[in-house]
């Protein structure tokens, strides 16, 4: 049948020369479709002798199939070029190097201050705030200290303006976090165990004084907190905080109006060149103010002092910082150089952890 071999070859040169899924369609069409040429071939089958059909039924079957193949197997290539050509203009170097973006960094008061109370929760101690601006019966008479006492004098406290013919006594803008003692014995009584960290200011400034500051104030109050536990705690602080193990704390002898008895602790450190190391050397650099909570301040708090007694510490969080990581100027803290801040400042995942990287 000669007109089939002749068939076949067109239709495979068209399948081979359609360039797209509609050109492949059309030739389908013309082919096989109900009324294309090989569909119409076979119905004639019907109308043929068994002889004839016995030759010409097997060809067009044959010629079907090959044909629907061929359909296929162009499909095929078709959409295989297509995602090829898709692969090459969507192509993508992972290897290139990032865009460079300029990212901030913890400051490293922020940073300690995350550090001291990830260490105190961790010995149980809640944290408590007050406000900046404070009351000066707050800050002074609640703490018992007398008006006439010098830590109340122009020279070191900072004090709001009052509106004319306002003879209320003006506030103060806190010259330490020890108000925040009373403000938490009055909201949670006793027994109570809270640090408050914050702001305070002072008339001051040298290499180791700006006139704002930080400290972190520390409350303990139960029935039979002694000055025992106020050492333990404040030496596994350090030994927490400072990561080493052989921290050296000196306790003195000292006085405030709202401690009783009352101790300054100096760590052992070492000043030399300009590098300000812990643990090591015959430095002492005095980082915090403690005692007895005086049965005064307990009363002003609302806590009976027959019942009740506790510790209290107030620490310089600027000292403890300036310490741990080697920071010799305090000024420097508060100048917002950028230089001085990617040099000292944290990256935002450096998370504090308690004793990180502390083997004991
Ligand atoms: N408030 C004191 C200061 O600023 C520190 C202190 C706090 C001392 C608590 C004793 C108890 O110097």
């Amino acid at each position: 049948m000669d007109s089939i071999d002749t068939m076949r070859g067109r239709f495979l040169d068209q399948i081979a020369q359609a360039a797209d899924p509609d050109a492949i369609e059309a030739v389908r069409l013309t082919a096989l479709g109900k009324k294309g040429e090989i569909s119409l071939l076979m119905r004639n089958l019907g109308q043929m002798t068994p002889e004839e059909r016995k030759t010409a039924g097997p060809l067009l079957n044959g010629l079907k199939s090959e044909i629907d193949a061929a359909l296929k197997a162009r499909r095929a290539a078709l959409d295989d070029a297509a995602l090829d050509a898709r692969l090459q203009a969507e192509w993508l170097d992972v290897t290139l190097p990032g865009r460079p973006r300029s990212m901030g960094t913890i400051h490293p008061i922020s940073q300690v201050m995350d550090e001291l109370t990830a260490i105190f929760s961790d010995m149980g101690f809640a944290v408590a705030e007050g406000p900046q601006i404070e009351s000066d019966w707050y800050n002074f008479d609640a703490l018992n200290i007398a008006p006439e006492h010098p830590a109340r004098q122009e020279h070191d406290t900072f004090f709001m303006h009052r509106a004319p013919g306002d003879n209320r006594p003006p506030h103060v803008l806190r010259t330490h976090t020890s108000p925040v003692q009373i403000r938490a014995m009055q909201a949670q009584g006793a027994p109570i165990r809270v640090i408050a960290p914050g702001r305070v200011y002072r008339m001051d400034m040298d290499q180791t004084h700006t006139p704002m500051f930080h400290q972190v104030e520390g409350l303990a109050i139960d029935r039979d907190v002694s000055m025992a536990q106020l050492k333990w705690t404040l030496e596994e602080f350090c030994r927490a905080f400072f990561e080493v193990e052989d921290v050296e704390l000196r306790f003195r002898a000292s006085h405030f109006p709202f401690t009783e008895p009352s101790a300054e602790v100096d760590i052992r450190c070492s000043w030399e060149g300009g590098q300000l190391k812990i643990g090591e050397g015959k430095d002492w650099l005095e980082i915090l103010g403690s005692g007895m909570v005086h049965p005064h301040v307990l009363r002003a708090g609302g806590i009976d002092p027959d019942q009740w007694q506790g510790f209290a510490f107030g620490m310089g969080i600027d000292r403890i910082a300036m310490l741990k990581y080697g920071i010799p100027d305090l000024r420097a803290f508060f100048e917002s150089d950028l230089r001085w801040l990617r040099h000292y400042g944290f990256a935002a995942l450096d998370q504090p952890a308690l004793a990180a990287g502390l083997s004991r």
